[in-house]
């Protein structure tokens, strides 16, 4: 049996349907922004494998990192234990994170990091007495991840209809704009004045999955700003956002009004190992802070706070706070901006927006943008074929690269995108 028809038989792969789905491409290496398959191919990584690689793979910083930790300790129970590699991340991440931010919890991946910083929420008034401020608030078109607390504050449809009747109940928002942005400032402190809503969650200024959608840092500093006037709890998901996505470490850090909670993921370990983390403030942290062993936040994985994974953090905290990244982060940041002052009244284009690192072009279409549109048949095939990597959201697709893309090859990838938009006029 061929390596593609053993995948076949024995592996079910994430969000792939099981019949008719493309077969998967075989990868032998990957290096920097490129993938390297077992058929020769050379294919940039446009869209950071998931949004995870900040600083290339295989990185030989943060492998060796990981290489050295595994002679000297792989794993232990966190629960009665703890180690350096945790200690020194949870010092890092303190130094970056918004400065009410003091208390670092570990998990395994964005979907855990978000069900943390849920239970988190909702013990916090428990653990008080208070036994009123029960409903949670959402963002329309959310995506928070696929355990069952994320999904229910996630957007209901295709992806979650099977377990509809398991979710709990969610109070959704319009999605944020400058046109509604009124009537939501209006609809939202009619519903935290009734004092029966405990927290909100949202991802600050884009939604990631829900095509790449942004909204402004002003909205959602007066959200922020009217959240914490009727005392609810806000989390921050940075799940994607974080680590330097829309320009600063944190999209939190565009606003002044801060968030209770945070979880955060994906790019933290520069994408070598899963690790999630939620972070608090000390008016969490308070209500835990009992010998009663109800309050005790009784929440942890096996693999809470893995040494490989937090060593692997480390490098990557190190790699990003340099000069030469940081600078990479405002450079990318640039080219995204240049490439939608030149291209912007494209024809074939309804919106092109960016925020820090993240390009996303909504092109036109006559069936409305959903993740479902047809014209991801179109995008993703195209791309493959001159070698670059975009994994596209429906009609919406983006360019989010490893912050060590070379200004060579981002316009390589603006090339293509040019010719494919030249071609989709040509079609019409
Ligand atoms: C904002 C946000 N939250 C949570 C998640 C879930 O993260 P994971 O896939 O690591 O479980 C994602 C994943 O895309 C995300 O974008």
């Amino acid at each position: 049996m061929n390596r593609s028809e053993s995948d076949n038989k024995n592996i079910w792969h994430p969000f792939t349907p099981l019949v008719d789905g493309l077969e998967p491409l075989l990868v032998e290496s990957a290096n920097g922004v490129y993938l390297h398959l077992h058929d020769g191919r050379k294919i940039i990584d446009a869209v950071s494998s998931w949004w995870v690689n900040i600083h290339g793979h295989s990185n030989p910083i943060i492998a060796d990192a990981i290489a050295e930790q595994a002679k000297k300790l792989e794993h232990v129970i966190f629960a009665g234990f703890t180690h350096e590699p945790a200690i020194r991340l949870a010092e890092n991440l303190l130094t970056i994170l918004p400065s009410n931010q003091t208390k670092i919890f570990f998990s395994d991946n964005g979907s855990t990091a978000v069900e943390v910083a849920l239970k988190m929420a909702i013990q916090y008034w428990h653990n008080q007495g208070i036994k009123n401020k029960t409903k949670i608030i959402a963002l329309d078109g959310a995506y928070h991840g696929d355990t069952f607390g994320s999904m229910s504050v996630g957007e209901r449809g295709p992806f979650n209809n099977a377990f509809a009747p398991y979710l709990f109940k969610v109070a959704f928002l319009d999605f944020p704009t400058e046109e509604n942005k009124e009537k939501l400032f209006h609809d939202f402190e009619t519903l935290v004045k009734s004092n029966e809503v405990g927290v909100f969650i949202y991802e600050p200024l884009v939604q990631g999955a829900a095509g790449m959608r942004m909204y402004s840092p002003e909205i959602l500093e007066t959200l922020l700003s009217i959240a914490h006037q009727y005392n609810v709890i806000c989390i921050a998901d940075e799940v994607f956002t974080g680590f330097g996505r829309t320009g600063k470490l944190f999209a939190s850090q565009h606003m002044n009004s801060q968030p209770d909670i945070m979880a955060v993921s994906k790019g933290i370990t520069g994408g070598f190992l899963p690790l999630g983390v939620t972070s608090c403030s000390e008016k969490i942290v308070e209500a835990f802070r009992s010998a009663e062993t109800s309050k005790t936040f009784f929440h942890g994985h096996s693999y809470t706070a893995n040494p490989l994974a937090c060593a692997a953090a480390n490098a990557s905290f190190g790699l990003l706070l340099s000069s030469e990244c940081q600078k990479r982060i405002q450079q990318i940041s640039e080219s995204h901006l240049e490439f939608i002052a030149q291209n912007k009244n494209h024809t074939a284009i309804k919106n092109i927006r960016s925020r820090g690192t993240i390009l996303a072009i909504e092109l036109q279409t006559k069936n409305g943008t959903s993740y479902f549109n047809e014209k991801a048949k179109q995008i993703y095939p195209y791309f493959l074929q001159r070698n670059i990597l975009l994994r596209p959201l429906g009609n919406v697709f983006y360019v989010l690269p490893p912050y060590v893309i070379t200004d060579e090859e981002l316009n390589s990838v603006y090339t293509s995108i040019k010719d494919f938009l030249e071609e989709l006029v040509l079609e019409t």
